[in-house]
């Protein structure tokens, strides 16, 4: 018998000119960014790309169930790890659970959304000035954000809610990097 389906949510975080990563990494240190990922995604299933995976400093993430999707496995756990050979093996491994959040990078981000797969989009809009200047001089130095983030900001498809916290609840940033946090409904 088939489980009930979870609700499908992707959480990114987006620079100036929809950046998301570079090199494998996200070209920022934004911890209230890490404190807010940890709080929306606990204790739910997070799905990763290979590449972003394999780039995270500590894996897995607590308290959450871990997958990778790359066609290089069979849908297999491995350290308690599932290593899925689709998005849609991923989310299968997933059913009984209440949500699911898919969590990049680019080329997930960009079949879950070609797919029509996400009914929740948690947005981080990352503010860097000097990060801005310097994807504005290099774009393709960049990893971006596929649809963008002006496909869900004023959108009738998206429903955007800010998500605030109170003064003491969020780490300090360091540096000139700030973040502000939002939640795209699928309206329909
Ligand atoms: N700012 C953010 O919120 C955020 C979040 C996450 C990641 N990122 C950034 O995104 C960048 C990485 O993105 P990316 O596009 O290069 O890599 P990615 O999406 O993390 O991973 C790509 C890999 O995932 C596998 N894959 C992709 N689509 C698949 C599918 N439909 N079915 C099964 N496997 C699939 C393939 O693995 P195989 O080659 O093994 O088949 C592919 O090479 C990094 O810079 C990272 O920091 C940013």
């Amino acid at each position: 018998m088939e489980g009930k389906k979870p609700i499908i949510c992707a959480a990114v975080a987006v620079g100036p000119y929809d950046v998301i990563g570079q090199n494998g990494v996200m070209p920022w240190h934004c911890r209230s960014d890490l404190y807010h990922f940890q709080k929306i995604t606990t204790p739910h299933p997070c799905i990763f790309g290979r590449t972003t995976f394999e780039n995270l400093p500590h894996v897995p993430l607590p308290n959450r169930f871990n997958i990778v999707c790359s066609a290089q496995y069979k849908n297999i756990y491995q350290n308690g790890v599932f290593y899925a050979d689709s998005i849609e093996s991923a989310l299968q491994e997933c059913s009984g659970c209440s949500k699911v959040f898919i969590c990049g990078g680019a080329q997930i981000y960009r079949y879950a959304f070609d797919n029509d797969l996400v009914d929740i989009l948690y947005l981080t809009q990352i503010k860097d000035a000097m990060l801005a200047e310097n994807v504005r001089k290099n774009p393709d130095l960049y990893c971006h954000f596929y649809p963008g983030v002006s496909a869900f900001f004023n959108s009738p498809k998206w429903q955007m809610e800010k998500i605030i916290y109170s003064k003491n609840e969020l780490p300090t940033n360091t540096g000139n990097t700030s973040a502000e946090f939002f939640k795209f409904n699928r309206t329909r």
